[in-house]
């Protein structure tokens, strides 16, 4: 079976980015001039997804707007006959009902919003993109390449990259083999260990595509670190009955939900920009001379 189907959670607050998200969904922050969350549909219908789930939240109208028809906008574009912008702006409307939102309507964890969505996804494999992980990629996306590592292995499949050692805190970690280029078997993990009880510094990144058997474990809503229904102890549980594989993608990450990860991800993305690079590069050279 395909992969079809992709859930992005994002009923988050946003708290690490009060007040710019006191009123605004943080997936709605740009990075140079796209909204966050864009990036990542973009790689979703880059991968051939086909159906978009966002699992929401109170507060986050700005970003169904986003993904929908503005008529006044539209209307605006043509008479000044800004064709470009228009055609940008009619880009971003899927076909009607190929985008489902769903709520989560208690803060539970990443597990309990990946729950949410069960009825809509059924009983197919499907994709989970964590937004606020931004991956810059030479060609194809993380995404594209781990639906192909799906369709030969028939296995569910994380985005795995190397962290450092007193960071596992902040991350699902491996206890995993190498099996071939790029590719961890993985035997066990844990959600959020303190570096002395790591099993590896092998990070899980916000990218999987996930067997529907998932929805059995998550259903059980056992709180895991922090207190929060996980996924990784999902997937942990999932792991005896199913072999779930880490794929450690080559490219740049950006930690979007961190303060200084998300001027970088500004940077980066920017410098590949014909129409911005140059002047921003004189500019660093600037401030850094100043420094
Ligand atoms: C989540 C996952 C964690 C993963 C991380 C990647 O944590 O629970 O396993 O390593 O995303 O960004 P969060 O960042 O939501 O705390």
């Amino acid at each position: 079976m395909k992969v079809k189907k992709a859930v992005f959670p994002v009923a988050g607050l946003g708290t690490r980015f009060l007040p710019a998200t006191k009123a605004m969904a943080k997936e709605m922050l740009p990075v140079v001039d796209k909204p966050i969350i864009q990036y990542a549909v973009e790689e979703a219908y880059e991968a051939g997804i086909e159906h978009i789930i966002f699992v929401t939240g109170r507060g986050k109208k700005a970003l169904e707007d986003h993904f929908d028809r503005s008529f006044e906008l539209e209307l605006t574009l043509k008479d000044k006959k800004k064709d470009d912008l228009l055609e940008m702006v009619q880009k971003l409307v899927p076909e009607t009902g190929t985008i489902i939102y769903t709520r989560q309507n208690q803060p539970l964890g990443l597990g309990h919003a990946i729950w949410c969505a069960r009825d809509i996804i059924g009983d197919e494999p499907f994709a989970v993109l964590l937004a606020d992980d931004m991956i810059q990629t030479q060609g194809e996306s993380v995404l594209a390449r781990m639906v192909n590592k799906f369709d030969r292995l028939r296995a569910s499949v994380a985005a795995v990259m190397e962290v450092e050692k007193d960071q596992t805190d902040k991350y699902g970690i491996l206890d995993a083999d190498h099996t071939e280029d790029r590719l961890y078997r993985i035997n066990d993990m844990i959600e959020k260990p303190h570096p002395d009880q790591a099993p590896s510094n092998l990070a899980i990144i916000g990218r999987y595509i996930l067997t529907p058997r998932i929805f059995e474990y998550l259903g059980r809503k056992t709180k895991g670190a922090g207190g929060e229904i996980q996924l990784t102890d999902a997937m942990k549980m999932l792991l005896k009955e199913q072999p779930i594989f880490g794929y450690q993608f080559r490219g740049r990450r950006f930690d979007c939900g961190d303060k200084a990860g998300f001027q970088m991800a500004n940077l980066a993305f920017a410098m590949e920009r014909p129409d911005i690079r140059e002047r921003l590069l004189k500019f660093i050279q600037e401030i850094k001379s100043e420094a």
